[in-house]
C-alpha cells in the first residue's frame, strides 16, 4: 500500500491487518514508562493542515513521535499558502524538502487523490499521501478507529448493525464509515433528514431512515454525526431546535438502547444538540476510547506505508 486514500478502496485483508496492527502498537508500548518504538526513525512525516483539527492533527503527530519519526507540522494559516501559493507548488515544496509521508487535511473533496498524483508525476519516488480528510468526500483513519472501537466494544462486526445519525451529506465520516464497516461486515444504517442526505446516497452500501427512533432498539451502536454548520453557507435546515428534538441522542432517547449498545461520536461534539450532556459521559461512549484508538490506527497506517507489511517488526 502506497497511500491511504479511501475506505471504499480497502479491502477486508487489508483493513482487518491494519487494525490488528494497531492492537499489536497499543500492546507494544503499554506500561511503559517511556514510549518510543524505533520503527520510523530517519523518516521524515509532515502534517499539512488547510482546516482545523485538534484530534487528527495531534494523534497523527503522538503516532509519529512514538515511532521516533520527525514530525513537522504545516498549517495553511501560517505557511506561505497564506501568501497565495498553489496547493501543486506547497507539496513539490514539502517533497523536496524530505517528506516521507504527508498526512494533509483540504476542505476540497479529492484534494489528497489529487495530491497523491502529484506525487507521482517525478521518479514515484514521491512521499506517501494520507488522506486526514478531504472536504465532504473521506476521512479513512477515523473510519478505522471507529471500526477498533467497535470490534473492541463489540468483540466483531460480522452482522451488528451500526446506525449512523445527523448530517451525513457533509460528513467525511460517514462515508468513509460506511464503507469500511460494511466491508467489515457490519449492517449499516443512516438516520438523517432527507435535506442532509448527499445525491448519489443510493449507491452506498447502507440502509437508510427517517426515524432514529424506529432504528434505536435493534442497533448495537450508534454512531452521531457533527453538524457541519461551517459548510452550510449560513443555512440550516431543519433548525437546530428541530434536529435536537429529532436526531439528537438525548437521554430519554439512550433508553431505548439495548444494554450493550455503543454510543460514537467522532468529535468535535456539540452537546445538547447532537448527544446530551450526559450521554456522552455515560459508560457506553466510547469517544475517548476512539481518540486513544485513534494514536494507534494512525501508528498502524504509517507502518504499513513507509516500512511495509513484510519487512518490518512494529518495534
Ligand atoms: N474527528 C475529527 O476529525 O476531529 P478533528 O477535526 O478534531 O481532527
Amino acid at each position: 500500500m502506497r497511500h491511504l486514500l479511501s475506505t471504499a478502496s480497502l479491502s477486508r485483508d487489508d483493513a482487518t491487518a491494519l487494525l490488528d496492527d494497531a492492537e499489536r502498537f497499543e500492546q507494544a508500548l503499554a506500561g511503559r514508562e517511556v514510549r518510543k518504538l524505533p520503527t520510523l526513525r530517519g523518516r521524515t512525516v509532515m502534517t499539512v493542515f488547510y482546516e482545523n483539527s485538534t484530534r487528527t492533527r495531534v494523534s497523527f503527530e503522538v503516532a509519529g513521535k512514538w515511532m521516533s519519526a520527525d514530525v513537522i507540522n504545516v498549517s495553511a494559516s501560517s505557511s506561505s499558502a497564506s501568501k497565495g501559493e498553489s496547493l501543486r507548488d506547497t507539496v513539490k515544496t514539502l517533497h523536496a524538502a524530505g517528506a516521507d509521508a504527508l498526512i494533509v487535511r483540504h476542505p476540497a473533496s479529492g484534494a489528497a487523490h489529487q495530491i497523491a498524483a502529484w506525487t507521482a508525476e517525478t521518479d514515484g519516488s514521491g512521499p506517501s499521501v494520507i488522506n486526514a480528510g478531504d472536504g465532504t468526500h473521506e476521512h479513512p483513519t477515523q473510519a478505522l478507529l471507529d471500526a477498533l472501537t467497535l470490534r473492541q466494544r463489540l468483540g466483531s462486526l460480522d452482522g451488528r448493525r451500526v446506525v449512523i445519525v445527523g448530517d451525513v451529506l457533509h460528513s467525511r465520516v460517514a462515508r468513509s464509515n460506511a464503507f469500511l464497516l460494511s466491508t467489515l461486515g457490519a449492517d449499516v444504517t443512516l438516520v438523517a433528514p432527507p435535506t442532509l442526505l448527499p445525491t448519489g446516497v443510493e449507491q452506498w452500501p447502507v440502509n437508510i431512515s427517517t426515524s432514529l427512533d424506529a432504528e434505536l432498539p435493534a442497533a448495537d451502536a450508534v454512531m452521531m454525526l457533527r453538524v457541519q454548520a461551517e459548510r452550510m453557507n449560513g443555512g440550516f435546515f431543519p433548525s437546530s431546535r428541530e434536529y435536537a428534538v429529532r436526531y439528537g441522542l438525548s437521554e430519554k432517547r439512550m433508553k431505548a438502547l439495548s444494554d450493550d449498545a455503543v454510543v460514537l461520536h467522532p468529535g468535535p461534539m456539540l452537546r445538547g444538540m447532537e448527544i446530551g450532556y450526559s450521554v456522552a459521559d455515560s459508560p457506553r461512549a466510547a469517544v475517548l476510547e476512539q481518540v486513544r484508538n485513534g494514536v494507534h490506527v494512525r501508528m498502524a497506517v504509517l507502518f504499513r506505508l513507509l516500512v511495509g507489511t513484510d519487512e518490518g517488526e512494529i518495534s
